[in-house]
């Protein structure tokens, strides 16, 4: 009988760092010991702990082993399954009591996760149906098909309170109800997996860790709706997602939940996944659709909305994939269960990704109304390195930055919203006190200039002209008047561009400088960085008192802009220096000064 299960990450992360290689060890040292009848090594989907990968879990005592090599394995069958000890080293160990943590329960990063969307990743082996099942898999279906008229089902979901988790915030139910109510004798269920948000990655995990959560769900819509064909939008650049899918469609097939008669029941769906070429836009949903028809994808002015009128005019019900993979949970436990989660207007629970300077990097599920502080703090670990927290981006590049003045606020669409920054779809980003906050906005401002679909002039000529003046700001060559004009422009922007993108590019602008007015006005009245980022604000120097001569700079500049002879203080020519910053790291007695 098998009594402990050993379970190796499969996410992308994980992957990119031998976890394949680590199980293939482990599985190979428990067939050498002849433990195979009485352990079991499963291949899972992200624990969210992507940072410290690969991850490695043992069940049933809950240890949670980091960074795992594959010449770690043979400690963990010799020292851990054979003789019950745990392999300390590779315990996880927090970042601020430097102790090493026994198990998964104990860890900071997990006591206050509330895991809804994330409920099986980490958990299930994605490519076996057998394993969802074994966790209600389906079950939310089978209920819906036997016990409730689709009316029934779609008040359910209006009722738990479920708004869309793609950014802006939809009723899901509603929704929903819309798309049921046009009479149409072809409708479609679309799923959005375009996720390009830089940084996010909190559907990519969902699909490789729990496609079924996600299939399942798209066929529950499929029926409310009385569509009976469903469309998941997914990048190209998301091959393990995209395998991972493929093989969870073909084994809903194999077991009559997907396909015609589904259950015994007079329903029939079925699903095709359409791929994306990676551009941001193509997130947006009339892009989307436009895209999904083999057009260019760029967006159409609505009303009318897909759900009225979607792919190839046909009424669309298009969802995001966490917003799906909240479905079945709400029907197995009920409306009243999800609506108790989370504050008034924003219910359940939020997935994020956590990225930039925090000590915990990874993927994180927290309710609705959770603080900043707590996420960064407490799930986060705090900010790398000891630095003081600055900053952090929510929404990605339609969001905002927040300051440590809204670290206690909880987090909902609502509140994220009054502070001038937005939910967006999870990409958190924290900073701290080295990041420009004017190199912040210049950015993500790239990142939407590159990823404008050129359609409308105020964003593609108006952010290019925003960009134009942030570059001169970090270059010191900026006027007062330029700061007037990048501020009127954002605003013209925003009123005047057709889509999402373009409305909301110049956010990071807007809310960076309402937050943090003072950098602007440093860098063009003083023309200074205060957080020393932007080089041409910067020059370096030697101090002749700290520096001993030992010659580090000098040997690493790489345009030789030091003189020195060893043992002497050596000097900087500012005519050659290209400000790179080396000697500022290669120096070990502090001698190296940059200053604005
Ligand atoms: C520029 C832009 C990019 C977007 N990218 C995504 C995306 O990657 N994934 C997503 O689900 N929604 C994205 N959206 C929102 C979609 O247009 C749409 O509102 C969402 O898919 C609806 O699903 P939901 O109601 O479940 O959130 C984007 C919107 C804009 C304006
Ligand atoms: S706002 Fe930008 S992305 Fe949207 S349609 Fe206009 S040019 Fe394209
Ligand atoms: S590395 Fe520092 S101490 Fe050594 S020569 Fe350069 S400035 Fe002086
Ligand atoms: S900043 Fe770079 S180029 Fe300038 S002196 Fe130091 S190492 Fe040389
Ligand atoms: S990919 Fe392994 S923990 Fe995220």
């Amino acid at each position: 009988m098998i009594h402990t299960h050993i379970l190796v990450c499969g996410g992308t992360g994980c992957r990119a760092s031998q976890a394949k290689e680590v199980q293939e060890e482990l599985v190979s040292l428990i067939k050498d010991k002849f433990l195979t009848e009485s352990v079991q090594v499963t291949t899972t989907g992200c624990f969210g702990f992507c940072e410290k990968g690969p991850i490695v879990k043992i069940i049933p005592d809950q240890t949670f082993y980091t960074q795992v090599t594959p010449e770690d394995a043979r400690d963990i069958i010799e020292e851990h399954i054979i003789k019950g000890r745990k392999v300390e080293r590779l315990l996880y160990e927090d970042p601020k009591t430097k102790k090493r943590i026994s198990d998964s329960i104990h860890m900071n990063f997990y006591k206050k996760q509330l895991r809804i969307a994330l409920r099986n990743c980490g958990i299930v082996d994605p490519e076996n149906i057998d394993e969802y099942i074994a966790r209600d898999g389906y079950q939310a279906l089978g209920r819906v098909l036997s016990i409730y008229t689709p009316a029934e089902v779609t008040d359910i979901i209006k009722q738990s309170g479920l708004r869309g988790r793609g950014g802006a915030g939809f009723p899901t139910g509603m929704k929903w109800e819309i798309t049921s109510k046009v009479e149409a004798t072809q409708k479609y269920v679309v799923c959005n997996a375009d996720e390009g948000d830089p940084g996010a990655f909190m559907d990519r995990s969902i699909l490789e860790g729990d496609p079924h959560s996600v299939i399942e769900a798209m066929a529950i819509c499929g029926y409310c709706i009385g569509a009976n064909k469903g469309l998941i939008y997914i990048r190209a650049e998301y091959p393990l997602a995209i395998g991972r899918l493929l093989v969870a469609i073909e084994q809903a097939r194999k077991y009559g939940l997907l396909g015609r008669g589904i259950l015994g029941n007079d329903f029939e769906f079925d699903i095709e996944l359409k791929y994306g070429a990676g551009a941001f836009v193509c997130g947006e949903e009339t892009a989307l659709i436009q895209s999904m028809e083999g057009r260019r994808g760029e967006p159409v002015i609505k009303p009318p909305f897909p759900a009225e009128k979607g792919y190839f005019d046909c009424p669309t019900n298009v969802n995001n994939v966490e917003t799906f993979a909240n479905i079945c949970p709400i029907i197995l436990k009920g409306a009243e269960w999800f609506n108790s989660i989370g504050t008034e207007k924003s219910k359940g629970t939020k997935v994020f990704a956590l990225a930039g300077k925090i000590n915990n990097v990874g993927l994180i599920e927290v309710p609705m109304g959770t603080t900043l502080r707590e996420v960064i703090f407490d799930i986060g670990g705090g900010i790398k390195g000891g630095k003081k927290f600055k900053s952090v981006q929510t929404g990605g590049p339609s969001g905002g930055c927040l300051t440590e003045s809204s670290l206690d606020m909880p987090i909902d669409y609502e509140t994220l919203l009054d502070e001038g920054s937005m939910m967006g779809s999870g990409g958190m980003i924290v900073m701290d006190e080295d990041d420009c906050m004017v190199a912040i906005s210049k950015f993500y401002l790239e990142f939407t200039l590159d990823e404008s679909c050129g359609k409308c002039a105020p964003c593609r000529i108006g952010n290019k002209r925003l960009w134009e003046i942030l570059n001169k700001m970090t270059k010191g060559e900026a006027t007062e008047k330029d700061l007037e004009k990048l501020i009127d422009l954002s605003h013209t922007i925003k009123d005047t561009s057709l889509c999402g993108l373009g409305q909301t590019s110049p956010n990071p602008i807007l809310s960076t400088f309402k937050n943090f007015k003072h950098e602007y006005l440093g860098h063009v009245r003083d023309k200074q960085c205060e957080a020393g980022q932007c080089k041409d604000l910067l020059h370096y120097t030697i101090d002749a008192k700290m520096c001993v001569g030992c010659t580090a700079c000098l040997r690493n500049c790489p345009v030789g802009a030091i003189s020195g002879e060893k043992k002497k203080p050596h000097l900087i020519h500012q005519d050659i220096c290209i400000k790179c910053g080396i000697c500022y790291e290669k120096c070990k007695f502090n001698a190296i000064l940059h200053q604005s």
